[in-house]
């Protein structure tokens, strides 16, 4: 069969480069990206405007298009959504509900849920977090993702949708900018290191989080989303990575690329969200499942970063 996709949500940090890597894939007008707002850069194929809350408009485009996979990227983030909660329930999770429904009625083949680290609370063992343990967030943003896998998983069971999850670690990437995260100042530190040679960290020196390159994640989710069916046996969402680290430690790589970079600490609250997730993580279940492995560690991504991200700013 044709692949023809759609991702809702398609401006995001990881919409922008997923989006450029299934075309790659599977052909330019073969993947339909869309998101409420027209993307900075010009779309290079085609693009939607698309409010995850209007069903209506979902539901047009994947009948207009023949769309047979769908990727679920809108959501507000960790530390934007505590500052409006009701609104990030409201597109975190309507918008998911609306395109259950639609993908389970339309049969859409596959639908793939960005899940995230954010599901773990202060109850979850920090480190190496098992694939099944206690889930009690912290954010709504987190309660919003752990209500999202369980209802993927219950549309699963209950109408055989093919829907498949990953939970994200903090992403970093040289192509796009996150937005609204804790886990941001991954990737702002390197900014700053190239722009300004100083980078102002609003999470303490010691605070350890899993992160994941951005490559390494969009393999990840392709490999996920082209696996046999039957190889896919959790349905809410896998435990991923690719290294562990703090804001000190990835300082202390960057000055060794980056001659005379300094950093300095300034916490705020998003402090407390990162304190309340997982420090590292186990992802046996995705390597055993589907052959999940990652390339990057924490050396060979600041080295590709740096690389990349000042050829970009150049
Ligand atoms: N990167 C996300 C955040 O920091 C975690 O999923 O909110």
């Amino acid at each position: 069969m044709n692949t023809r996709i759609l991702i809702l949500g398609s401006n995001g940090q990881i919409g922008t480069v997923l989006a450029e890597s299934l075309r790659t894939k599977y052909g330019r007008d073969q993947v339909i990206c869309s998101d409420i707002r027209e993307p900075k850069l010009q779309a290079d194929g085609p693009f939607r405007l698309i409010d995850v809350l209007d069903s209506k408009a979902i539901e047009q485009v994947i009948q207009e298009e023949n769309i047979n996979q769908v990727y679920h990227l809108a959501a507000l983030l960790s530390a934007r959504g505590e500052q409006n909660p009701s609104l990030t329930w409201q597109i975190n999770m309507q918008g998911l509900l609306n395109v259950l429904d639609i993908c389970s009625r339309l049969k859409v083949s596959r639908l793939f849920f960005p899940s995230s680290i954010a599901v773990y609370g202060p109850t979850t063992p920090k480190q190496l977090t098992p694939q099944f343990t206690s889930l009690q967030p912290s954010t709504v943003y987190g309660i919003s993702k752990l209500a999202g896998e369980m209802w993927c998983e219950y549309y699963h069971h209950r109408y055989g949708l093919d829907v498949r999850s990953l939970r994200y670690p903090g992403v970093i990437g040289w192509q796009s900018l996150p937005e609204g995260g804790t886990t941001d100042y991954a990737v702002e530190i390197f900014h700053g290191a190239l722009k300004s040679g100083h980078y102002k960290c609003f999470l303490k020196a010691g605070t350890r989080l899993p992160m994941i390159y951005m490559d390494d994640a969009i393999r990840a989710t392709i490999e996920l989303m082209e696996a046999p069916s039957d190889k896919i046996r959790i349905r809410t969402g896998y435990n991923l990575v690719g290294m562990s680290f703090t804001p000190a430690e990835i300082a202390e790589e960057i000055k060794k690329l980056v001659d005379g970079f300094t950093i300095s600490y300034e916490p705020d609250f998003r402090q407390q969200i990162a304190e309340s997730w997982s420090e590292s993580i186990d992802d046996s279940s995705a390597r055993a499942d589907w052959g999940w492995s990652p390339r990057y560690d924490l050396k060979e991504m600041c080295r590709e970063m740096l690389e990349k991200l000042s050829g970009k700013l150049a």
